[in-house]
């Protein structure tokens, strides 16, 4: 990984055994838990990487478009590298997030209803000379920083192969950062399980429709999983890869990490409970069941994404607006 002399950002995060996930899914399941790095989400690996990497090329301004985690960890590696950050969030960004980014010193621009908006207007704003515009997952040396996540699983799991990884999607940038990971280590034929919520759900739509699909909108409360269009790479190793492409509703999102508190004690977005309800809500089980997925499989490795947009009194308001109550 470049730059090589250069300490990354983002932390080595355990790999550990949920015993109630595990009887849920009638498998092992080890959770790879992301949701401790900086800044609470996956994204430093990748954004942290792309960051150090533009820093080396002569870029003074920074400004990244994003749901909010992203733009935390730029804030967050912009911050660690002195340089000054610009962060446009959309208006479905709440305010905690906006207030800990301009702790981080970053320059927060609110614009547009979803975050294809706030990136139109990112990109704009890097029109000035010495400007530069950080994809929150868009880009392959974002993909290559997400990569380092699949290293640790295999130094982890030593000569184990795991039986499927399960993996919240979004714009498709930790996704496309797991498949090249897993060439790289020789995971090929591992299949990935890739979730979504409805409504946020571009990559599904996208496979559904055979060419890329922009959502009308999002509708999905997962607000971090609200890109409209899945990126191009993504898709690409969707089709070609053994990518099972699952979808569930905002309910089952929000159930999912409100159990999970229960479960492993740990409180995380609904972005992530995407990937949780891959397990609350049946599907492996399921995918054994339809002979999908081989049973029995090595262990399920469920990336725990994370996510800083959630509390108790949040997770309350999801509830009440989902009916939940
Ligand atoms: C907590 C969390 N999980 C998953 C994702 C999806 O990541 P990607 O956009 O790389 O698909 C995001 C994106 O912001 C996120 O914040």
């Amino acid at each position: 990984m470049e730059p090589s002399h250069v300490d990354p950002f983002h932390i080595v995060t355990p790999l550990k055994k949920s015993p109630v996930l595990s009887t849920l899914a009638g498998t092992d399941v080890l959770m790879k838990l992301e949701n401790i790095q900086p800044m609470g989400s996956f994204k430093i690996r990748g954004i942290g990487h792309y960051c150090q990497m533009l820093s080396t090329k002569g870029y003074t301004k920074f400004v990244c478009s994003s749901g909010g985690n992203a733009g935390l960890a730029a804030a967050y590696a912009c911050n660690k590298l002195g340089l000054p950050a610009t962060i446009v969030v959309p208006e479905s960004t709440g305010q905690d997030i906006v207030q800990k980014l301009q702790k981080l010193g970053a320059d927060v621009i609110v614009k547009g209803k979803a975050w294809d908006d706030a990136d139109a207007h990112a990109h704009q704003l890097t029109e000035v000379p010495g400007s530069v515009y950080v994809s929150p997952f868009n880009h392959p040396v974002i993909w290559e920083g997400h990569s380092t996540l699949v290293y640790e699983l295999k130094n982890s799991l030593g000569s184990q192969t795991p039986g499927v990884l399960v993996v919240a999607v979004g714009g498709g940038g930790l996704l496309a950062g797991l498949v090249e990971g897993m060439v790289k280590v020789g995971w090929s034929d591992v299949p990935i399980i890739a979730m979504e919520t409805i409504g946020a759900h571009c990559l599904n739509a996208a496979l559904q429709a055979g060419k890329a699909v922009t959502l009308p909108e999002i509708t999905s409360i997962a607000k971090c999983l609200g890109a409209k269009t899945v990126c191009e790479r993504a898709l690409q190793y969707a089709r070609e890869k053994n990518i099972i492409s699952i979808t569930v509703d905002d309910r089952e999102a929000v159930r999912a990490i409100e159990k999970f508190v229960d479960d492993e004690l740990m409180l995380v977005e609904p972005s992530c409970g995407a990937a949780l309800a891959a397990i609350y809500s049946g599907h492996i089980q399921r995918l054994q069941q339809e002979g999908k997925l081989q049973t029995p499989h090595g262990p399920v490795v469920l990336i725990v994404c994370g996510g800083s947009g959630i509390s108790l009194s949040q997770l309350q308001d999801f509830k009440s607006q989902l009916g939940l109550n």
